[in-house]
């Protein structure tokens, strides 16, 4: 979501008349665009403005746009006076106000809605992978979890508005689609005539594009996977076969204490039912270790599940209590310690399954999407429909971004492969 909120704002400052550099020294204008889910991210941003107000030449503006703007407020100007403006994550459409009155403090956390997809302009060159949010929000509200403070309640974007963002994405040099949303698979618009349309509608309709040949979406409520959707996968080849859908925790007693779906056959079923209508599917999921409460056992319930789902690709983080949130006043806080003994086992325990499922993937053919050069210039990145890195040797011929390639070697990281001509 920040990648395609920072396209979005790039693409705005380009018609002011800006140009991008990589170098703070030299910048007119600088904007952290900030995320708040774990108190790590929110120090690094601190951290970073100490290092920018130094560094930055004098009449500089500087300012934070996202979620730690609208975590912190007004006190983020307190905290680091040379602040210009402060915009939450609905509102940094407003920047060019503080291109006008540049003397002035701009202060605006509002949730405006979806005000922001109207007032930006579309990007004129798309990278070959594109984000397009079709909702932002969450109505679930876990007890860790920032984003429904911080992004509001769910709103969903009209649908021929997301469509038309798919058809400009797609005429200006994607291949892939990436729909995004806190709560995706909870995408409902009702039109003016009352007609419902769903995420499996947006997947249909963004299939008939013939410069779309790769779709997928982030991130997924369990609950959430209508049948409408499961049974996408199995209709609609353009749909990779990877899906990310956090459990968060693979213990009943804390997923109760996280406010989430707390039934494991639930669950379970769903992956069950994925893989009837497509085998080759992969999922992949978040995980939280050290939650309030939290014990050996519960945690060795976590373990137990990553190991039976064989989850490829996840993530895992240690808690962190959040301002706004129920969990981070609960008692029986899960020490520094603890915690950090946690997520090893279960990086453990995850980075194996990842290193499995790479091995296995050696000698198949897959159709894959080159993301580019390496940092050697000598090798291609190429992403696998399982979103692997893969590394191909650059050929000296010209290529297309789709190449069909084949697996030669693996590790946890990351697989090589080469073209099949
Ligand atoms: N502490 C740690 N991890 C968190 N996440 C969300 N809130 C917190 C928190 N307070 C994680 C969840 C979510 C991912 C985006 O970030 O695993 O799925
Ligand atoms: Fe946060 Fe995701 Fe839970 Fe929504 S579903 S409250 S975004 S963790």
């Amino acid at each position: 979501m920040n990648v395609y909120d920072g396209q979005r704002i790039a693409a705005m400052l380009e018609q002011h008349g800006f140009t991008q550099t990589e170098d703070v020294t030299d910048a007119d204008l600088i904007i952290l665009n900030t995320c708040a889910v774990r108190a790590k991210a929110t120090d690094k941003v601190y951290s970073a403005l100490g290092r920018i107000r130094r560094a930055k030449k004098p009449n500089a503006l500087l300012g934070i746009v996202g979620c730690v703007a609208r975590e912190s407020g007004a006190d983020a100007f307190k905290r680091i006076p040379e602040l210009n403006f402060v915009l939450g994550p609905q509102s940094y459409h407003k920047l060019p106000e503080i291109l006008k009155n540049p003397d002035t403090k701009l202060l605006n956390i509002d949730l405006g809605g979806l005000e922001k997809f109207d007032e930006l302009p579309q990007t004129t060159k798309s990278p070959v992978v594109a984000y397009i949010p079709i909702q932002e929000g969450c109505n679930h509200c876990c007890t860790y979890c920032i984003v429904p403070y911080t992004r509001g309640r769910e709103l969903s974007r009209p649908f021929d508005d997301v469509i038309h963002d798919t058809i400009n994405a797609a005429k200006t040099g994607a291949i892939e689609i990436c729909f995004l949303g806190q709560n995706v698979n909870g995408y409902k618009y009702t039109d003016e005539k009352g007609k419902l349309f769903k995420l499996s509608d947006l997947i249909c309709e963004t299939a008939k594009l013939p410069e779309i040949q790769r779709i997928r979406f982030t991130s997924s409520y369990p609950t959430e996977m209508s049948d409408d959707l499961i049974e996408m996968f199995g209709i609609e080849p353009k749909l990779l076969p990877f899906l990310n859908m956090p459990i968060q925790s693979g213990s009943p007693r804390i997923l109760k204490k996280m406010n989430r779906p707390d039934d494991i056959d639930t669950y379970k079923t769903i992956i069950k039912k994925l893989k009837t209508v497509r085998p080759d599917i992969q999922i992949s999921s978040d995980f939280i270790v050290g939650f309030p409460d939290e014990t050996d056992e519960d945690f060795a319930e976590t373990l137990r599940i990553a190991r039976d789902i064989k989850y490829i690709n996840s993530y895992s983080f240690k808690y962190s209590p959040r301002p706004h949130t129920a969990a981070a006043i609960m008692p029986n806080q899960i020490s520094e310690q603890i915690k950090s003994v946690r997520l090893q086992q279960l990086d453990n325990q995850l980075n194996e399954n990842q290193r499995e499922f790479n091995i296995s993937c050696i000698g198949k053919e897959m159709i894959c999407l080159c993301e580019g050069d390496d940092k050697t210039g000598r090798n291609l990145v190429f992403r696998t429909p399982y979103m692997q890195q893969c590394i191909v040797e650059k050929p000296d011929y010209k290529i297309t971004a789709l190449q069909k390639i084949k697996i030669t070697d693996a590790n946890k990281a990351s697989l090589r492969g080469e073209i099949i001509k």
